[in-house]
């Protein structure tokens, strides 16, 4: 990793030193791919409809809210386009796209194209419900819009699409806030002045448009003086711990420990943990709620030890349409992908007992994606099991944490009662 990445210039209050998965001008949209992290940045352009499903689906982008202002800022960028040539074809004859929007002529073909572009953006990952929440927005706005412009129409949806990637960096800190303060506040009781503190997946501000969510109430534990050490799993079969947020605390200087995630009970036992903070896909009306695989088993095991577990998100990713976790569309994630790995070569290595410093271009090793299994695994009868995301019952939650506010779950009941921080 040579490179810090400048902050994305939409969002100016981002620290400097904070990675970021979007940057956005008038003109163009590119992605960090979040695939090739760490050790590779490359940043794509994303230019259609398509581009941005692709990268969402792919998971070159992921994290629920990131992928939400990814699907909204597209269909931003492809209005703004035809607002500044109303007439003009902008779709190179090469890269002919289904989802070409049209010059603009009636509100109503204008409302058609984005019902189909909505629909299908939605349909890239099932279970964050930060992305059709954004969408639905977008649909609220169609059907909002009683006028016959297209041109106006445009301008409003544009407004729209872009508070979706606005509105995620302050609600963040205030999320990240609210949690680091109601967690100290209990641990300062039984005199603790600085924490120790377990995640799972990567909810910083890779996954976000800043800051983050769990991983953002670390960042103010530690801005703030009160964090000893965040722990994290390697979160496979994808590595968003061991890529990504081990990337993320290492470039803002927090102190970390990485852990494989069959370490998390022996981690409970031998460390004094003071919470498991994580972050949600999807959060139901009774407080169940899916996150990244291993959420579950590290929330039982917090249980079993008497650790707090905290669960951040924001209020967009809260669905009260939903009222048990049985309930949540669980994404299931290509099998080959769990018998792979990313990473760079050292092999042969000249001496694996001490991680490799790939720290300069011109030394550094090529990147692979190796296989890990034998072949016939993923075949015939040989099945792989690869679900994208648990469902982590109320019961085993201490509290759910959102912009707004904390919502307890006193006496460890089998609902929380989610009204007060909507
Ligand atoms: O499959 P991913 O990497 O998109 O899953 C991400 C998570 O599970 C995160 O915890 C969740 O989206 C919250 S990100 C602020």
């Amino acid at each position: 990793m040579t490179a810090i990445q400048p902050a994305d210039p939409a969002a100016p209050s981002v620290p400097p030193k904070m990675m970021t998965s979007l940057r956005v001008d008038d003109d163009s949209i590119h992605v960090v791919n979040q695939l090739l992290l760490p050790h590779e940045i490359q940043w794509d352009a994303c230019e259609s409809v398509e581009d941005a499903y692709d990268a969402i689906k792919s998971m070159r982008i992921r994290g629920a809210p990131a992928i939400a202002s990814l699907a909204a800022l597209t269909i931003s960028l492809l209005l703004s386009q035809r607002l500044k040539s109303p007439t003009a074809d902008l779709i190179p004859a090469t890269s002919a796209s289904a989802y070409s929007l049209s010059p603009l002529s009636t509100s109503s073909a204008l409302s058609e194209w984005v019902n189909s572009v909505v629909d299908h953006l939605q349909s890239s990952r099932p279970t964050a419900v930060n992305l059709s929440e954004a969408m639905n927005r977008i649909r609220s706005a169609l059907k909002a819009y009683t006028g016959d412009s297209a041109e106006e129409l445009a301008k409003q949806l544009i407004e729209t699409c872009q508070a979706v990637h606005a509105n995620d960096l302050e609600r963040n800190k205030q999320m990240s806030k609210l949690g680091a303060d109601w967690l100290f506040e209990r641990r300062a009781k039984d005199g603790k002045k600085k924490l120790k503190v377990m995640t799972v997946c990567n909810t910083g501000s890779l996954a976000t448009s800043g800051y983050g969510t769990a991983l953002g109430v670390i960042t103010n534990l530690f801005e703030t003086g009160r964090l000893e050490r965040a722990y994290y799993t390697q979160s496979t079969p994808y590595h968003q711990g061991s890529r990504l947020t081990s990337l993320e605390l290492s470039t803002l200087g927090i102190p970390s420990c990485m852990i494989c995630d069959t370490m998390v009970g022996s981690l409970f036992q031998h460390q004094d943990i003071d919470a498991v903070i994580v972050g949600a896909d999807r959060v139901v009306k009774n407080g169940d709620t899916a996150n990244k695989i291993g959420t579950y088993q590290a929330a039982a095991l917090a249980k079993l030890h008497g650790i707090p577990f905290m669960v951040i998100a924001p209020v967009t990713t809260l669905d009260m349409n939903i009222s048990h976790g049985k309930d949540i569309h669980i994404e299931q994630r290509p099998p080959i992908e769990a018998t792979l790995a990313r990473g760079v070569v050292v092999s042969p290595p000249s001496d694996l007992t001490t991680p490799s410093d790939n720290s300069t271009a011109s030394t550094r090793p090529p990147q692979a994606v190796v296989q890990i299994t034998p072949n016939a695994i993923g075949k015939g009868d040989n099945l792989i099991y690869n679900p994208s995301f648990d469902v982590t019952p109320a019961k085993l939650i201490t509290c759910v944490v959102t912009e707004v506010g904390v919502a307890e779950n006193a006496g460890d009941k089998d609902e929380i009662d989610l009204s007060k921080v909507l």
